[in-house]
């Protein structure tokens, strides 16, 4: 756990940022009491049991357990590495990081130049489109309806044509080809040399929620093929792990609470002008779950607009699954044969657009409605061939009551059996557990550790007052719990250096997940005691302590007899006796 990073930078960072801030950059978080609760995003849940305090600047699920400060919520939400959480957190608390020799530095520079050169050259087409070389593309976009104001907030630009602007603009930055090339935005000629990439072509950056270019799309003028042309992945660019539009739109969908997907950069484009601001673009790609992880820290709530063509794809529907597995709620909109979002605004206008989107029917219905054109449901085969499709959408439920419900719903919409469709179900699946498993309640794993000590550990942790009044009263091997004694012991470590105690800074000085726990845990237990309270309390817990300790010693010396007896050792039988009696004469003086 302890990096090459110095301590002291850690609790330089730990000491700046707000958890709360961090977290909520993730997920929806809603005040209760003193502290904030939320979906836990680590398993599950349909009631929330995930809890961040500010006080301590740890959070803790009561559900999974799950537990720490804001570097392990980074580590474990955007599964990342130690050092690449303390990375991000220092950017964001302003700390400085001392150069590390475990760092790559040069594949951090090979992103780092990419996003730069990404940078220039969308400032550059973005020139482009302003000046009299990009009239005709700036014509285009007017005509299309997109105005200047929009133009300018999504950077839209414009790809001269020529074989070498983009080029020669950033030779003259000195920007090396090799770097212009992982970039993508030019190609190798065959007898040597580049070209670019994106000719007389409208470009639309697209960006990350951090505001970094991570590559373009690039549309013609006219009715040439092909119509689109992207990007290439690179080391900063792979597609499926963005969404067109979220850094413009995340606070709206936030703010409404759900989240309209539309497939084109136009489809984006005119609703989002319009006022329809909670609108991504999937860019005509099947959906991903890194996708649908992007979206659920700002929504639960999903609203999938279809092209009229596009709309009774079965391949389609089967993308917005992944919605389902994330259980998020999943509505699907399809628009007139024809008509695309765009189109629709245009001709319709944004009312009834947002009349379709308020009319968004759930995937179940919409799946089945699909199925029904297709297939004859009156017919046995027919409902053969419904009730299987079906029922790979209904397997993705993890909720058993959604589950069954749905189940209940096909059998009746079907007019068939309910156990035929779950033994139908069982060998979709051909692990009928997933089907018959009752919702994941989420597993308790518990703690276990000795109700005393937890709250004497809360007590401590959180009244540094308290903590030096009894600190002489303590003695870390009072504690019968092994992880109780080392939090105790780091504690007095602390104060005897005279620092403050913290429980983020506790927790990672002792690199322990499961002490992680018992602190996170006990500082969200009984949250409402008064400081009347806690006095009492940390006096019982002290004195109980005492008597556990004995009782305990007790236990163990009566095992240690009974062995001692059974193998015939009188020595030691005798002094364990010994020991036996003095502490009787203990316990009773307590
Ligand atoms: N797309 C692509 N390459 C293509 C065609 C489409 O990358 N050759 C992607 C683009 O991101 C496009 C989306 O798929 O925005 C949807 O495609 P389509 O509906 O054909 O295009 P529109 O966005 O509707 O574009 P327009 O209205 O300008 O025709
Ligand atoms: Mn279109």
């Amino acid at each position: 756990m302890k990096g090459p990073i110095p301590e002291n930078i850690l609790e330089d960072i730990l000491g700046k940022i707000d958890i709360v801030e961090v977290v909520s950059g993730y997920l929806p978080l809603k005040k209760a009491g003193r502290n904030f609760k939320a979906l836990c995003p680590f398993h599950h849940e349909k009631t929330p049991s995930f809890m961040v305090s500010p006080d301590r600047q740890i959070f803790h699920c009561f559900g999974c357990n799950e537990s720490g400060n804001a570097f392990k919520f980074l580590m474990r939400y955007e599964r990342l590495e130690f050092p690449e959480a303390v990375e991000l957190l220092a950017k964001k608390a302003g700390v400085i990081l001392p150069q590390t020799s475990s760092e790559d530095p040069k594949v951090a520079s090979l992103s780092t130049q990419l996003y730069r050169i990404n940078e220039l050259t969308a400032l550059f087409y973005e020139s482009r489109l302003n000046s009299t070389e990009g009239a005709k593309a700036k014509d285009y976009l007017l005509k299309r309806g997109i105005t200047e104001e929009t133009i300018k907030t999504l950077k839209i630009g414009y790809a001269p044509e020529k074989w070498d602007a983009l080029i020669t603009y950033l030779r003259a930055k000195s920007v090396p080809l090799s770097l212009i090339e992982k970039a993508g935005l030019i190609l190798p000629k065959e007898n040597g040399g580049y070209y670019d990439r994106f000719r007389n072509r409208v470009i639309f950056p697209i960006a990350d929620i951090k505001g970094r270019f991570l590559g373009f799309g690039a549309r013609v003028l006219d009715n040439t093929l092909p119509k689109y042309i992207n990007s290439p992945e690179s080391p900063i660019y792979t597609k499926g792990k963005n969404l067109y539009g979220l850094g413009s739109s995340r606070d709206h969908i936030r703010d409404k609470d759900f989240v309209v997907i539309v497939e084109g950069y136009l489809d984006f484009l005119m609703p989002f002008q319009a006022g329809l601001k909670n609108i991504v673009a999937s860019l005509g790609t099947a959906l991903t779950q890194e996708q649908a992880r992007l979206l659920k820290r700002y929504t639960q709530n999903i609203v999938m607009i279809y092209d009229g063509d596009s709309a009774g794809e079965l391949a389609a529907l089967r993308s917005l699954e992944i919605f389902i597995e994330e259980e998020m709620s999943v509505k699907v909109v399809s628009l007139p044969q024809g008509s695309d979002p765009d189109t629709f605004v245009r001709k319709f206008g944004i009312e009834k657009l947002n009349e379709e989107v308020s009319r968004a029917v759930n995937i179940f219905d919409y799946k089945i409605k699909v199925l029904k054109t297709r297939y004859s449901h009156k017919e046995v085969e027919g409902k053969a061939k419904i009730s299987s499709h079906m029922l790979e959408t209904i397997s993705k439920f993890k909720n058993a009551v959604l589950k069954s419900e749905y189940m209940k719903r096909l059998a009746e919409e079907l007019d068939i059996r309910e156990d035929a469709l779950f033994q139908e179900a069982a060998k979709i699946n051909n692990q009928r557990e997933r089907f018959d498993s009752v919702s994941p309640l989420a597993q308790r794993k518990t703690l276990n550790i000795n109700p005393t000590e937890r709250m004497l550990i809360k007590l401590m942790l959180e009244e540094s007052e308290l903590i030096h009044r009894i600190k002489d009263s303590i003695n870390p091997a009072d504690f019968i719990d092994e992880r109780a004694s080392r939090i105790v012991t780091l504690m007095l470590d602390f104060i005897e250096q005279g620092k403050k105690i913290e429980a983020s800074l506790l927790i990672h000085h002792l690199g322990d997940e499961e002490i992680s726990k018992i602190i996170c845990e006990s500082m969200f237990l009984q949250d409402d005691l008064t400081e009347k309270n806690r006095e009492m309390l940390a006096n019982d817990c002290i004195k109980r302590l005492r008597t556990e300790k004995i009782k305990h010693r007790k236990q163990s010396l009566h095992e240690q007899i009974k062995d001692a007896q059974d193998s015939g050792d009188k020595q030691k039988l005798e002094g364990l006796v010994q020991e036996f009696h003095t502490l009787i004469k203990k316990g009773e003086g307590t």
